[in-house]
């Protein structure tokens, strides 16, 4: 089996820390990153400055990424202006990712508008980006659970995935923002997405609260779903989601998968180092 995990360290880890990273750091981590044999790594958000400020610098950290034969670098985007900063030459990126939710609450809080709203505003950017070659992801937070609306049902967030698709994102990453999925609910949810889109466009995407994330990533891996996001160290978070703490660890995930015979040709100890690194940079500013 392939699996392929998408480390989303640099951009959903860091956006909640309180300590701004330099944008130094973030490329020496970046660069760690690599070096272990990542291949897709979700480098910075071009999202406004006021919502999160720790991305401020995403167009200079875009713009300096390193080149790295097989290495995909992504970002964020949640509208034209943010393409336009993806865009801006030296083109690094490989892919952008646009993102909504399953519940209309959480959508108001993170990116001021309804679900609807969010599909209309990605539809040109979408658009556009493909016109550019990027790959596009979409991303459908509280798929699971909503810290404003409680629990959603798993049709509510098939549908919002079928409409990412149907306005041409290539992948959509079924995010389980403050970690409640359980491994049964998870199963639910991916089957309900499945009815609506292949398989193989297919991405998960826990947070791991309560400790359920490896088995939700175990559950994925049943259901065949072999796009695994993770955040080196364990980072992150959504400032717009109370409660949200850190994405499942890349050094757990990869771990898990060499248990399960999965190789997935990433250094376990150049990603522990890379792993140190930037939690030193947090820890110690
Ligand atoms: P808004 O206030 O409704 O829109 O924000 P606006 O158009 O009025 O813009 C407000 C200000 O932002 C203006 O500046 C714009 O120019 C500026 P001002 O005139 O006040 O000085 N602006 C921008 N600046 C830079 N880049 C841009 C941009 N757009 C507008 N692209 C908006 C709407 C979407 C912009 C805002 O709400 C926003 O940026 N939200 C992003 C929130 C965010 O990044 N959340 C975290 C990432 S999502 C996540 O973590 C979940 C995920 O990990 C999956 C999971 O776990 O669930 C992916
Ligand atoms: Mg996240």
């Amino acid at each position: 089996m392939m699996v392929e995990i998408v480390e989303v360290g640099p951009r959903d880890g860091l956006q909640n820390e309180k300590t701004l990273v330099t944008v130094d750091d973030k490329l020496r981590l970046i660069t760690e990153l690599a070096d272990c044999g990542l291949k897709r790594i979700e480098a910075a958000a071009c999202v406004s400055p006021k919502a999160v400020p720790q991305m401020a610098d995403s167009a200079e950290v875009i713009a300096r990424l390193p080149q790295r034969d097989g290495v995909s670098y992504s970002a964020l985007v949640p509208n034209m202006r943010g393409l336009q900063t993806a865009l801006t030459p030296p083109l690094r990126l490989n892919e952008i990712a646009v993102f909504t939710g399953a519940s209309e609450s959480f959508v108001r809080a993170n990116i001021n508008c309804t679900i609807a709203e969010s599909m209309a505003m990605f539809e040109p950017v979408i658009a556009k980006a493909k016109a550019r070659n990027l790959r596009v992801r979409g991303y459908v937070s509280t798929a699971v659970f909503c810290p404003y609306d409680g629990a959603i049902p798993p049709a509510a967030a098939a549908n919002v995935a079928a409409k990412l698709y149907a306005i041409g994102c290539d992948e959509i990453s079924i995010a389980d923002t403050v970690g409640k999925g359980e491994p049964e609910n998870v199963r639910a949810l991916l089957r309900a997405v499945m009815n609506e889109i292949p398989r193989q466009s297919i991405a998960v995407h826990f947070h791991d609260t309560y400790g359920a994330a490896i088995q939700n990533v175990a559950c994925a891996l049943e259901e065949n779903v072999c796009v695994i996001d993770a955040a080196v160290a364990g980072l992150g978070g959504c400032p717009f989601a109370p409660g949200a703490p850190g994405n499942v660890a890349t050094e757990s995930v990869v771990s898990f998968l060499r248990q399960q015979g999965i190789d997935t040709g990433i250094d376990e100890d150049k990603l522990m180092r890379a792993g140190e690194f930037i939690r030193g940079v947090i820890n110690n500013a």
